[in-house]
C-alpha cells in the first residue's frame, strides 16, 4: 500500500493471475486509483508492455504521475470516464487490448477524505463526486429533487427499506433550510428510521449514503455503458476482470457475461435458430472469486468484492 494514496488493492493476484497477464499484452485498468493493479499489469505485462490506467479523479491522476514517473514509458494515464472506453482506446490510436480490469466503487482516500463528503463518519458538505467536474452534487440532488425520485434513488441504489420515510422527512427538513453537510444529513436519517429498526444491522444511514453516491455518478449507467462497449474493444482471447462491491453492480456483471456467453436466444420450441445471437465472451469461472479470510482480516473493506472473470470468443 503506498502511504500517500492509503487504499488496500483488493484481490489483487486473484486478478492478475486470472487475467493472464503477458508480456508485451496492452491492458487497461478503467479504475486507476492508487494504482494498485495498475502497477501489477505493468509488472506482469513487462518488459515492453503498455498499461492505459483511467480515472475521473483528479487526485489519482496526480498521485499518478509521481508514482507513474519510471514507468512513463509504458503507461499511459486518461482522467476520463470508463464509460468513454472506446473513445479514449480510438483517441490513443488503439482498436483493440488484451485485457481490462475495473475494481469498481470508491477508493479508501474519497471514503477517508472527509472533505469529499462521500462518509457519514467525517463531517463535509454533501458533494460525492468522484470527478470534480461533475455538475450534479449530493446537496443538488437532496435539495432539488421531489419525494417520489428521492425515494427511487433510495430505493434502487441503497436497498433501503425506509426509502420513502426517508425521502419525505428530507423535503419537510428542507422547507426549514437546505441540508447541506453529512451530519444533517445522518441526523434526518435518525430520526425518520424507526428507533428498532435503527439499534439492528449496519449504521442506518450507511445505505442512504451508497444511494446518493451511485446517483451522484450515475455508477450503474456507467457500469453498463463500459460492459455494452467491453466486447468490441478486446482481442480474441483477451480476458475482462470486473470487481464489484456490492449486489447492484455484481448483478449487472453477471447478467451481462451470461448473456454474452449464450449463443442463441430463441424459445426451445423453435426447430431453428432465428434470432441470430452470437455469443462474444466465454465465463472464465461460473461463479465469483471472494478475498480469502486473510485478506478480509487484514483489509475489512475488501468482505463484500466478488470477481468475475470473462474471456473474448
Ligand atoms: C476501488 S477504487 C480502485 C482502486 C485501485 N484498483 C487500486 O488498487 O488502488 C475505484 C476508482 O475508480 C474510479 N472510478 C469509479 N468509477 C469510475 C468511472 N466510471 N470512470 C472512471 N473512474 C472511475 C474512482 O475514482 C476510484 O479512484
Amino acid at each position: 500500500m503506498d502511504a500517500g494514496f492509503a487504499h488496500h488493492t483488493v484481490l489483487l493476484h486473484e486478478t492478475i493471475d486470472l487475467l493472464q497477464v503477458h508480456s508485451g499484452g496492452v491492458y487497461v485498468d478503467g479504475t486507476m486509483g492508487g494504482g494498485g493493479h495498475t502497477r501489477a499489469l505493468l509488472e506482469a505485462s513487462g518488459p515492453d508492455g503498455t498499461v492505459i490506467a483511467i480515472d475521473q479523479d483528479q487526485v489519482a491522476m496526480d498521485h499518478a504521475k509521481v508514482w507513474g514517473e519510471p514507468w512513463k514509458d509504458h503507461l499511459i494515464l486518461v482522467k476520463g470516464n470508463f464509460r468513454d472506453i472506446k473513445i479514449h482506446l480510438q483517441t490513443l490510436g488503439i482498436n483493440r487490448v488484451d485485457g481490462i480490469v475495473c475494481d469498481l466503487g470508491v477508493s479508501s482516500p474519497q471514503l477517508d477524505r472527509g472533505e469529499r463528503g462521500f462518509s457519514y463518519q467525517h463531517e463535509a458538505l454533501l458533494d460525492m463526486r468522484m470527478n470534480e467536474v461533475g455538475t450534479v452534487t449530493a446537496r443538488d440532488l437532496l435539495n432539488h429533487r421531489d419525494a417520489a425520485e428521492l425515494t427511487k434513488i433510495f430505493r434502487d441504489y441503497g436497498e433501503e427499506k425506509w426509502a420513502a420515510r426517508v425521502a419525505e422527512r428530507i423535503v419537510q427538513e428542507r422547507k426549514k433550510k437546505p441540508i447541506e453537510t453529512t451530519t444533517e444529513l445522518v441526523e434526518v436519517i435518525k430520526a425518520a428510521i424507526p428507533a428498532a429498526a435503527r439499534r439492528t444491522g449496519p449504521h442506518p444511514a450507511r445505505r442512504i449514503f451508497q444511494a446518493l453516491r451511485i446517483a451522484v455518478n450515475d455508477e450503474l449507467g456507467a457500469l453498463e455503458q463500459l460492459l455494452a462497449d467491453l466486447p468490441d474493444c478486446l482481442n480474441k482471447g483477451g480476458r475482462i476482470a470486473m470487481i464489484s462491491f456490492h449486489s447492484l453492480e455484481d448483478r449487472i456483471v453477471k447478467k451481462f457475461f451470461q448473456w454474452e456467453a449464450t449463443d442463441c436466444i430463441c424459445p426451445p420450441h423453435l426447430p431453428k435458430c432465428v434470432c441470430g445471437h452470437v455469443a462474444r465472451l466465454k465465463l472464465v469461472i461460473r461463479k465469483p472469486v471472494l478475498p480469502s479470510d486473510d485478506e478480509v482480516e487484514m483489509n475489512p473493506r475488501a468482505r463484500s468484492a466478488k470477481l468475475r472473470i470473462a474471456e473474448r470468443l
